[in-house]
């Protein structure tokens, strides 16, 4: 970190620090000692320098540089200080920042909902509120479910994420970590995610007759099918970058009409344009009745999405978050929309996507430890297991080989499900940093087993 920076932190009343304490024992032992929560593993990571970065390169504040296959967990849509991005909010510098939206109309927040209500599927007429993040995107759409159709009652499947408060964690079920302890904020039918590696009703691929769809039918039948929405994740992404198949999609999709139940697409990690698609459940041919938006949707800055049928609510004041869409933000998240529609970045993103993945195919058929690779445009997974026969997860194979590809190959990656490698470069990826992430990931597989 240089001087200037330095002298920011000291300027705000910090006298202690210095060049000295720029270390990633000191910050993180710091850390530690004030924040009560992380989600990260500090033995992995490093402290980020909040100075530096560019593109996909990010540094720690012993100055390391790594190269960032994570996007900050798909937030950061054109990587790190991204020029033509920074350009545009030094061009807005001047308008008020302090007016949050939804108690009074704005333009920019009007625009934006026009705007988001256009990339979604579907020509009914949508509706869209607001939020800061993704789970109260997530909350946003679950409440006007329930508002608009009278139920109470969700089908949400396992693993998923959709959220760790309140409505949102209720849905969740990735990791008992987030859940036990915790009350269930509502009713949950829960089903099986459509794995077809580990398919849970023990078919192949080709056998397959819809088995998970056929036993949601039954729970329905002997549960009771008086649900609001069915919520789903169009590929799993904290569950384990699992990818269903588009017939299982549409088939849930189908149950959910013929129950009268709406369909909800959580695309706040798979969605803006990720998987090649502005929506990632456009890869399966289903047209949801909600969408929740966050992470890329705000460029870094917190922002997200509920968007739904028309009228949404029935009634004033049935809904709302003080800071939402609040101008500079709402200008913000337009020029990213407009940027990833005039750069290309759909069609960039899939062809890179595929790239990626035939790379890590490679990688599958080198390393007994790869039991499956799997992915849509730029949301991919690697899942590691003893042995491609017994296909048994490994968990702590997986852990060191986060861990090696961080502290070693300073690749900058991150872990989900229980065994797998997580792959959610920014957009600006090239295919020579693609090169160089799947020839370092090659190396900590190397290095770990
Ligand atoms: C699919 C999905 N839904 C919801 C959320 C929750 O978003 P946030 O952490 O912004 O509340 C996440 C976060 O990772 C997510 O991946």
């Amino acid at each position: 970190m240089d001087e200037k920076h330095i002298r920011i932190l000291r300027d705000l009343g910090f006298d202690d620090i210095s060049e000295k304490n720029m270390t990633n024992k000191y910050w993180k032992s710091r850390g530690a000692d004030a924040l009560a929560l992380t989600t990260q593993d500090r033995d992995v990571y490093g402290c980020v320098d909040h100075t530096r970065g560019e593109g996909v390169r990010i540094f720690d504040v012993e100055g390391t540089e790594y190269l960032d296959v994570t996007g900050g967990v798909a937030v950061r849509a054109f990587g790190l200080r991204y020029k033509p991005y920074l350009d545009f909010q030094e061009s807005i510098i001047d308008v008020v920042h302090e007016l949050p939206g939804m108690d009074f109309d704005a333009i920019p927040q009007t625009l934006l909902a026009e705007k988001v209500a256009s990339i979604t599927p579907g020509n009914h007429k949508k509706r869209v509120v607001f939020t800061t993040s993704g789970g109260r995107a997530v909350e946003g759409c679950m409440k006007s479910a329930m508002d608009l159709s009278g139920r109470r009652r969700f089908v949400a499947f396992r693993p998923a994420f959709h959220g760790r408060t309140g409505y949102a964690l209720a849905l969740t079920s990735s990791n008992s970590k987030h859940k036990s302890g915790f009350p269930q904020g509502v009713d949950v039918i829960r089903i099986a995610y459509p794995y077809c590696y580990r398919c849970p009703y023990g078919q192949d691929v080709e056998d397959c007759n819809l088995e998970c769809v056929e036993h949601l039918r039954y729970a329905l039948q002997v549960e009771g099918d008086d649900i609001a929405a069915f919520v789903m994740e169009a590929l799993s992404g904290e569950g384990g970058l699992i990818v269903p198949p588009a017939k299982a999609v549409q088939g849930f999709y189908e149950l959910a009409k013929e129950v009268g139940a709406y369909f909800m697409s959580d695309e706040v990690q798979a969605g803006m344009g990720r998987t090649g698609k502005w929506c990632a459940i456009e890869n399966h041919g289903v047209v949801p009745d909600y969408v929740s938006m966050g992470k890329a949707i705000g460029g870094g800055y917190p922002m997200g999405a509920s968007i739904g049928p028309a009228p949404m609510f029935t009634g004033g004041s049935r809904h709302s978050e003080t800071f939402s869409a609040e101008p500079k933000m709402g200008l913000l998240s337009l020029w990213i929309l407009k940027h990833i529609e005039d750069g290309g970045y759909l069609k960039k993103n899939a062809e890179h996507g595929a790239y990626f993945l035939k790379l890590l195919n490679e990688l599958k058929d080198k390393h007994q430890v790869v039991g499956d690779v799997r992915g849509m445009g730029l949301m991919m997974g690697i899942e590691f297991v003893k042995d491609k026969k017994s296909k048994e997860k490994a968990p702590k194979l997986r852990n060191a080989i986060v861990k090696n590809a961080v502290q070693k190959q300073q690749l900058w990656v991150l872990g989900a499900g229980q065994n797998v490698m997580r792959l959610t470069p920014s957009y600006v990826i090239t295919k020579e940093n693609i090169d160089e992430a799947v020839d370092r990931i090659d190396k900590a597989i190397k290095e770990s087993v």
